[in-house]
Parts: C-alpha cells; structure tokens; sequence
C-alpha cells in the first residue's frame, strides 16, 4: 500500500448514468461521490449490476451520448471539469490522464491486429512517437508486465496469448501512456489464482514506481482487502458504505457489507467470480422508489427503513461513511468490531 498524496486526481461529486430505455429511465449510477489520490488504490466492491462498469466507463466519458446520459455536480480529473471536455481533451484525458483496464480483454484487444501494433498505436497517437520509437516502447512495456520473450511475442495476435497474458497486455496498453489514473474492471477475473497475484503484484508495483492513482472494481474481497487503500460498496446504483479498507473490514457499519463479508468464500470452497449469495434479489433500477434499497433484503429492517431512504452518513471511523438507518447514532443495530 502506498502514501496518498494531497490534492484529489479525480473528484467526483453526485455523478449519475441514466439510459433511456423505451419502458422508461434506468439509473445504472446513483450520485455517487468520491476522491482519487495519486497513489491510492481505491476499490470498488459490489454485486452484479450495481453500476460499478458504468461508473468506469462514466469516469473515462466511455459512454456514448446516444446510449446513455452521465450527470454529475462536479467530475473533474486533474482539476479540468471532464464532462465539457472536447474530443480533444478526450483524447489526451484518455491517454496519458486515464488507463482503462477492461473487464473483459477479449472484447476490447482487437483480434485482426497484433498485441504490438495495438499498443504502438496507441503510443503514437497519444504521445506522437515515431514508429522505431513506439516499436521500442512497446517491447519495453510487454517485458515490464512480464510477457517471455517479448520481441518475438509483441507480433502475436490476441488469440495466441493465453488468457493471462492477454490481462498483461491490456495492461500493458493501459500503462502505454504513463496514466495518472489507472481504471482497472475486474482485471482478474477468470485467471487462476497464482496468475491472479500475479498480475495484482504488477498492479502494485506501477503504482509504487508511478505514483498514478487506481480505482479497481472486483467481486473478491480478498483482492480488495490485499491492494486497496480505501473500500467504496455499491449496491444498486448507489454508495451504500465508504471506508479505509481496515475500517470496512474490522468495522463493517451496515447490512449489506455484513452480508458480503459472511459470505467471503472459505479457503476449502471453489473460488468464484461472483459475490457470494446473499438471499433474495436486488431492486428493478427501473423503479428503485424512495426507501432503503437494501431494506427487503435486510433482516434488520425495520418500517423506518421504507419510509425513506437513509443518507450516507459519518460513522465513527475517519472517513467512514454508510447508508443505514439502524447504525446510525440513533439507530438499532451495534457494529461490532
Ligand atoms: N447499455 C445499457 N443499456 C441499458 N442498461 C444498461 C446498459 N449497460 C448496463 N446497464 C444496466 O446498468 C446497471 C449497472 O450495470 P453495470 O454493468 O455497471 O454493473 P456491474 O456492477 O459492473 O455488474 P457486473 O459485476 O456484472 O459487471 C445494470 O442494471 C445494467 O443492466
Ligand atoms: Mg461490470
């Protein structure tokens, strides 16, 4: 883990992603708020469909205006407002400010072009290298993520990496540009467990060398307890408990992070890649109405809960927050440490 430094890399205040759909508005993201450090691994955690891929994809400004709408009081990234940005500004927020790392790289390395080519070109658009030089660079960024052999593997094309080394790749596009801010989306998921610390040490290790800030989204609080500095846990479309990762680990303050954190996977059970179960479904996020989402799931619930919906609130911890009714002062439910 490493030192935060003082002004946020990325601030972001009440920011929402709507898609019109003809039954009617989905909200994806719900005025979800925090800050990035430079250094600091921050960790977004939740079950399936709790919007942490549209908060990515929103950070970055990935969501075409035609399919979905992204609102915020204030996003800024490196003090510049992101959401007046121009293609311009895109361009090079994209490049050399924001990294993404996706959730599936697959889908996102393009099978009709070599890894090398893939990454030189992003190297030469955003920081207008010359072929040879690029072509350097990129041998020097797939060594640096730990590919074998790297000037006869930069001509491979993406089906001839297996699935681990394809992860290296796509971060070793995502790093190209010496990011400020790294977004990585599941950057683990489907890699065997060896393969998986793996590439988290390398995660690791540019931030410790670069000092750039990192959101990581991931369904294995295990990784989230291993790397991350800060925990945000979403559950549909909002923030539901924010905390330094000790905190939310020894001082879990609502619910829903109980649940998550009872049924962390034991060491005897196959690993997944999907939250463990907590009994019943989420809400439809066509229509999340105006209680507790969390409440009909919630054994603790009590008619409080659907008479409105709580605020995130401070608990006792430094910049702990969480959004339940019944830890908070006056509320029923004791945190246990
Ligand atoms: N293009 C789209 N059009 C309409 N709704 C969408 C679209 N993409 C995502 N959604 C909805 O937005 C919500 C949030 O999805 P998101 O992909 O952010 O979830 P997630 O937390 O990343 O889930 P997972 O863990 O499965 O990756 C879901 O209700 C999803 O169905
Ligand atoms: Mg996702």
């Amino acid at each position: 883990m490493t030192t935060a430094s003082s002004a946020p890399l990325l601030k972001v205040r009440n920011l929402s992603v709507y898609f019109r759909l003809e039954e009617g508005v989905l909200t994806a993201v719900d005025r979800i708020s925090f800050d990035v450090f430079g250094g600091q691994i921050l960790g977004l955690v939740g079950e399936s469909g709790s919007g942490k891929s549209m908060s990515m994809l929103a950070l970055a400004r990935l969501i075409p205006q035609d399919i979905g709408i992204i609102a915020a009081d204030e996003l800024s990234f490196d003090g510049e407002p992101v959401l007046s940005m121009n293609t311009r500004q895109l361009k090079a927020l994209r490049g050399p400010g924001i990294g993404f790392i996706f959730q599936n790289p697959l889908s996102s390395l393009n099978p009709l072009l070599t890894i090398g080519s893939q990454i030189s070109e992003s190297l030469r658009s955003h920081m207008g290298l010359s072929r040879k030089a690029a072509a350097t660079r990129t041998i020097d960024l797939l060594a640096r993520v730990g590919i074998p052999d790297p000037k006869q593997r930069v001509d491979d094309y993406p089906h001839q990496f297996s699935g681990g080394m394809r992860q290296r790749a796509m971060i070793a596009m995502a790093i190209a540009c010496e990011p400020k801010l790294i977004l990585a989306d599941e950057p683990t998921t489907a890699l065997d467990v060896t393969i998986q610390a793996q590439i988290l040490e390398l995660l690791v290790s540019i931030v410790e060398e670069t000092g750039a800030g990192v959101i990581i989204v991931t369904h294995d609080l295990g990784v989230a307890a291993n790397i991350c500095d800060h925990v945000n846990v979403m559950y549909a479309g909002q923030i539901v408990e924010s905390a330094p990762v000790d905190d939310l680990f020894y001082r879990p303050s609502m619910p829903y992070t109980w649940g998550l954190l009872d049924s962390i996977p034991r060491i005897d059970h196959a690993a997944t890649d999907v939250l463990p179960f907590i009994g019943g479904r989420p809400p439809d996020p066509m229509d999340f109405g105006s209680a507790c989402r969390f409440a009909p799931r919630c054994s603790y619930a009590r008619p409080a809960c659907i008479a409105r919906m709580p605020n995130l609130s401070d608990r006792d911890g430094v910049a702990h927050l969480a959004r339940c009714l019944g830890t908070e002062s006056s509320g029923w439910l004791e945190v246990q440490s």
